[in-house]
């Protein structure tokens, strides 16, 4: 069992969902959390909660999307707090759902620079810092979209499939190095995203439903707790793995 207490966890996308959810348990757990995030006000407001419970955290406003917004959050947390022991790279959206063919290019280039070029962006500031401290744990946010293919959302998978490539290459890379990388591959989770998506479509909640084995849909408290597993001492022989967290989805 980890001890986080004197352990620095950095989030992205920390403002909403299972991002939120991660860093409240994170926090829980005794972690100083960093929360990164696009929305300020939602960020903030997490910064506060965490503080009523009694933990350390701060906010930084970044787009993983710009080389020099991730730049500069891993260094305000290096001056900040000294060091990253474990980084959830989770900020994404699910852009606009349309066939292959009916993708725009707009919606493409924007998913993949925030969902995929973002990840990488993020990995290529956190790693030379945790090669330094000679350990780390990164976990990025895939989905069960990186595993098996969804109709209508082209841009999402194909950003997802390459989160699970980056996350085995990395991985392989800086094996032998103490730093750790696994992506989490959530099912349908009920977040705000996913709130976003039932909304806008009539009968959705009941498909999505019927699609999950277990006749439900997952809880962002559910994706936290395989993060915190992922990133803790009780998970040192596991790198390179997607891992998916998803009611049995892709099983079937
Ligand atoms: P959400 O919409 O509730 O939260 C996403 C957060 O990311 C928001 O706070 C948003 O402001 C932030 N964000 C968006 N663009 C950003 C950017 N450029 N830079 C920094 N922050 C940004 O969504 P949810 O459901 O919590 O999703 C979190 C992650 O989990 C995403 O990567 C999503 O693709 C993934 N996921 C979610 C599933 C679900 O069913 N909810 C299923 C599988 C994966």
């Amino acid at each position: 069992m980890t001890q986080w207490h004197d352990r620095v966890a950095l989030v992205t996308g920390a403002s909403s969902g299972i991002g939120r959810a991660t860093a409240l348990a994170f926090a829980a757990a005794g972690a100083q959390v960093v929360a990164a995030d696009t929305n300020e006000a939602l960020g903030e407001k997490l910064i506060r909660d965490i503080r009523e419970r009694g933990s350390e955290g701060i906010f930084i406003r970044t787009d993983v999307a710009h080389d020099h917004e991730v730049a500069k959050l891993v260094d305000q947390t290096v001056r900040h707090f000294g060091r990253i022991d474990i980084a959830f790279n989770n900020a994404g959206i699910e852009g606009e759902m349309a066939a292959t063919a009916e993708c725009t290019e707009q919606n493409w280039d924007r998913v993949i620079a925030i969902n995929l070029k973002g990840v990488w962006l993020c990995m290529k500031h956190e790693l030379p810092l945790m090669l330094k401290q000679g350990k780390g744990a990164i976990v990025n946010c895939a989905s069960i979209a990186g595993l098996v293919g969804f109709q209508s959302l082209p841009a999402y998978v194909a950003s997802k499939h390459g989160v699970v490539g980056l996350t085995r290459t990395a991985a392989l890379e800086y094996a032998k190095t103490g730093v750790r990388i696994n992506a989490v591959c959530p099912g349908v989770i009920l977040t705000p995203m996913v709130e976003r998506v039932i909304t806008a479509n009539e009968n959705m909640r009941a498909q999505l439903e019927a699609g999950e084995p277990v006749g439900r849909l997952g809880k962002p408290e559910e994706i936290a707790s395989a993060v915190l597993w992922l990133g803790s001492d009780g998970a040192s022989f596991v790198t390179g793995q997607a891992i998916a967290v998803d009611g049995g989805w892709v099983a079937q």
